[in-house]
């Protein structure tokens, strides 16, 4: 996924493109680009392959007074990282940036390599030579030729036009790319997302798909591609500054790890009442009948979303009765010819609220009747939209790339839609309020956990920067908190961890034992608690390298190194655990000296299919 800024108004329109730029460098960070127009449309265009910080470089020696501009920084879907693929790229008078996938780009290029010579790989590049041909060197408006192009397109897209003849208007449009418009005073802003419109304006307007605007600096005019009007919905953005800027920490990641205290306050306000034992979700907007009518719960989600789905699963299915749950990968399941009953409810998960597998899973549930209700943060995106209802996490930004505030967040939302069903099912409160008590009390604990470890963690963390590869090992509520244990070493650190069910090891992983391996052994306190030690002597006696982390004060088996959490929790320790893996993950990268923010390959939403 990509990011997408524009700029025009009385103000530097350079200044704002490039600090737009490095807000939303964690949407994708191979190479980036700018164009400004001075008044008489003299374009100045700059691009460079790698870091925004390459881009400035170029921009030093090329400052201009212009008042409108567009800009992208990019993750490579079609054609390499590169100057001449970076956007915005150019066609006759047009210049383009562009977020999402051309799908028909090959059949389209081939229709336009008379009339335009192609320099990139790209699709973009194709869609700009597309808009050219209508626009005709400026016979015909600039958003005419936009939607006479858009409607010969099957794909995916944001995008941000300019032509030299207008350097006074931006034209843009959306599908299934997001697409936000910051509404200022005698200027208009242009984002992939609000958090590059944080500081500038708190009033936005985002796109819906298939609409296209025509924006100047003191005029906005949204049209449908079948060119009805649409008529603006202004809303606040409610991040500030502080929630997108590192603060005292040196990266995003570790800020966003010592902050779920906050965050999970902010996810339970209003929400827990400890005095009643008792849950409220306002957002869903189901009934008691409703809610006691539900038979099935299908949770949708990709990676962290996805782990935090499986978790939630195993904590409702201990107190809900006769309920089915399966919990899902969303690039799988769009494509399955699942069965979904009735009397189900689609839980959709998803930080960013545009990740485009779990957005088509949302769609196709949609299709078959099914209410979806939304566990996501990014207020106002397109899942948070298209949802019949939901609940946001109210973390805030998650600027690193690996998500974790977000994660425990998720599982606790879900686990209270969990409890408003139980509730209304008429489940004994004796059951339930130890799980709200428990919620309740996970913020104080996290901090506790997060204050006590970071420094243990960090010494450890560096005896195992030697491993490439790992073996995460967990039972019952432990296993999804594994996975998502390893998924977090994988992407930051690039170590190859695995994570299996303690009980799976002996049906085959137990072969991979072996020096070229550690093992990150989680060890609960409970009924499967003798179990998971005799899984563990498995590894052991086969000279496992084990960091055994546990809340059992009298574990004592040999393993390299054993952390222990003293918590009174007793059913949300797993939550506790993670902040382990989180804290390990992290320390693993900084000591490899790896880019903690933005690991390689990888961008904050997958926007692209
Ligand atoms: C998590 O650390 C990853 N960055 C990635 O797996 C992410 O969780 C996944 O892409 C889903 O993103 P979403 O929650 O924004 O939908």
């Amino acid at each position: 996924m990509c990011g997408i800024v524009g700029y025009v108004g009385n103000k530097n329109a350079q200044d704002f493109l490039i600090s737009g730029l490095r807000r939303l460098e964690y949407r994708g960070y191979d190479s980036a680009g700018i164009v400004s127009l001075d008044g008489n449309g003299e374009p100045t265009l700059l691009r460079a392959k790698g870091k925004i910080s390459n881009l400035e470089e170029k921009l030093a020696k090329n400052k201009r007074e212009d008042k409108i501009g567009i800009g992208h920084t990019r993750w490579a879907t079609h054609g390499e990282p590169s100057e001449v693929n970076a956007h915005p790229h150019r066609a006759g008078k047009i210049f383009l940036v562009h977020n999402g996938i051309i799908e028909n780009y090959k059949e389209l290029k081939e229709q336009l390599k008379k009339s335009h010579e192609f320099k990139s790989e790209t699709d973009t590049e194709v869609l700009a030579a597309l808009i050219n041909s209508f626009y005709g060197d400026g016979k015909y408006p600039l958003l005419n030729a936009v939607v006479q192009a858009l409607k010969l397109v099957k794909g995916t897209y944001g995008i941000a036009v300019v032509s030299t003849d207008l350097p006074d208007e931006i034209v843009v449009a959306r599908s299934g790319s997001p697409l936000v418009i910051g509404v200022g005073n005698d200027e208009t802003l242009i984002a992939s997302d609000a958090s590059a419109l944080v500081g500038h304006t708190k009033k936005a307007i985002y796109l819906n798909d298939g609409e296209v605007a025509v924006v100047t600096k003191n005029n906005i005019n949204i049209k449908t591609l079948n060119a009805e009007p649409v008529s603006a919905k202004v809303e606040e953005i409610e991040t500030n500054l502080s929630a997108i800027q590192k603060g005292e920490y040196e990266h995003f990641l570790l800020k966003e790890i010592m902050e779920q205290p906050e965050s999970l306050i902010e996810t339970l306000r209003g929400r827990v009442n400890v005095e009643t034992g008792t849950v409220r979700l306002g957002g869903p907007g189901l009934t008691n009948e409703e809610l006691r009518q539900i038979k099935h719960l299908v949770i949708v989600g990709c990676g962290t979303a996805y782990h935090a789905g499986l978790l939630a699963m195993y904590y409702i299915e201990q107190f809900a009765p006769e309920i089915s749950i399966e919990t899902v990968i969303a690039s799988e399941y769009r494509y399955r010819q699942a069965y979904i009953p009735k009397d189900s409810v689609a839980l959709i998960v998803s930080q960013s609220g545009e990740t485009a597998d779990t957005l088509a899973c949302l769609r196709g549930i949609k299709k078959q009747g099914i209410k979806t209700i939304g566990i996501v943060n990014a207020i106002g995106s397109t899942i948070a939209r298209e949802v019949d209802g939901g609940t946001y996490v109210h973390v805030g930004p998650e600027i690193s790339v690996a998500s974790t505030k977000a994660f425990t967040s998720q599982v606790v939302a879900m686990v209270m839609f969990g409890l408003t069903i139980a509730q209304a099912k008429g489940v004994k409160p004796g059951i339930l309020r130890p799980y709200v008590e428990e919620i309740a009390k996970l913020p104080e604990e996290i901090s506790r956990v997060l204050t006590e470890m970071k420094e243990p963690i960090k010494e450890i963390a560096n005896k195992y920067i030697k491993y490439d590869h790992a073996i995460y090992l967990g039972r019952d509520v432990a296993y999804p908190t594994v996975m998502e244990g390893a998924l977090k070493l994988k992407e930051v650190a690039y170590v190859d961890a695995n994570a299996y069910a303690f009980g799976e090891l002996k049906h085959g992983p137990l072969s991979l034992i072996d020096d070229r391996f550690f093992e990150m052994a989680l060890i609960l306190d409970g009924e499967l608690y003798d179990k998971t030690v005799s899984n563990t002597q498995e590894v052991l006696a086969r000279g496992g390298h084990i960091v055994a982390i546990t809340n059992v004060a009298g574990f004592d088996l040999p393993a390299e190194d054993v952390v222990k959490i003293t918590t009174d929790l007793k059913i949300f320790v797993p939550i506790l655990m993670n902040l382990i893996m989180q804290l390990f993950a992290y320390y693993v990268t900084v000591a490899k000296g790896y880019n903690v923010d933005q690991p390689r390959n990888l961008a904050k939403s997958v926007t692209v299919e």
